[in-house]
């Protein structure tokens, strides 16, 4: 089978200012691990190497750079999927960490369960010995500038669709050289969201979704709506029935007419065909091509 590899670094009207971070962000996830993807590591293992890279990145707004919530604390969703078997594993509203897909990861194999939440993922992080940070780790100026300015705004909704956000998710998809899917999503939510809420990306079928027999999505945006929806598992569904292009603008066409929701969206069908489609302003995403060239874009 062919190996594909394609990451995404969030949707939304991302700052003309930001492009280049984001392009070098996307650039780096794709440069640093398809050889890996090459010298065989697992999809799963691609996905998750690839998000870790990404959460590392203060660009976007998972791990290092998240959105403050209406505490002026940071709260980070994940989830990763395997294609294989359809096992999963998430965790929501975890706190100084800086690697929240991989306890998403942890809590798939270590665990009977399939997604830990709030103090029992912390503790479940603890016992495994994951290093959690001072929560200064994750802060950046940024952030911190961007959270007193929207803090009081009598205003300020999560999602504006089209005024700038600074950043946004993380997520990735790949496909082995043995035909395994895999996709991961990480992700700090919303700016000034209510302490522990959870949108999509932790949610299994929203945030991301990986079947061997259709394809593998992950997602990002306005989270309430691509809940609505199970945006990556309705693309997968529509990907047994048609390309993988069409089945993406399927997805986002549900999104905007059912959900009444923006934001976009990557994956690769059972075929290995990469495909992508977003209603924001903007998306930042890319690929490594069929002739080994990597592609990175934001438009
Ligand atoms: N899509 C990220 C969120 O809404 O939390």
């Amino acid at each position: 089978m062919p190996i594909r590899l394609i990451v995404h670094g969030g949707a939304w009207s991302i700052p003309d200012e930001m492009d280049a971070a984001h392009l070098n962000g996307v650039q780096k996830a794709l440069e640093t691990v398809y050889p890996a993807l090459q010298a065989g590591i697992s999809a799963l293992q691609a996905v998750e190497q690839a998000v870790n890279i990404l959460e590392e990145d203060p660009t976007f707004d998972a791990g290092r750079g998240a959105f403050l919530n209406d505490q002026g604390e940071i709260e980070l969703d994940a989830i990763i999927m395997d294609g294989r078997d359809l096992s999963f594993g998430a965790v929501a509203a975890v706190q100084n960490l800086l690697h929240p897909v991989s306890l998403a990861q942890q809590v798939m194999v270590k665990t009977d369960h399939s997604m830990l939440v709030g103090k029992g993922a912390q503790a479940f992080a603890r016992a495994i010995g994951m290093e959690e940070l001072d929560p200064t780790v994750l802060l950046t100026e940024r952030e911190l500038a961007y959270y007193h300015q929207i803090k009081e705004d009598p205003n300020f909704k999560s999602h504006h669709p089209f005024e700038p956000l600074p950043s946004d998710t993380v997520g990735a998809v790949a496909m082995d050289k043995d035909g395994n899917l895999a996709a991961a999503t990480s992700t700090g939510g919303t700016p000034r969201k209510m302490a522990g809420r959870v949108g999509d990306s932790p949610i299994i079928g929203a945030g991301a979704y990986a079947d061997n027999q259709t394809g593998a999505v992950s997602t990002t945006g306005w989270g309430e709506s691509i809940m609505k929806v199970l945006l990556a598992k309705t693309v997968c569904d529509r990907m047994e029935h048609t390309n993988a292009e069409e089945a993406a603008r399927f997805g986002v066409q549900v999104l905007r007419e059912k959900g009444k929701g923006y934001g976009g969206l990557i994956g690769v069908n059972a075929q290995g065909d990469y495909s992508f489609a977003y209603n924001t302003e903007k998306m930042a995403w890319g690929w490594v091509d069929t002739r080994g060239t990597i592609q990175a874009r934001i438009k």
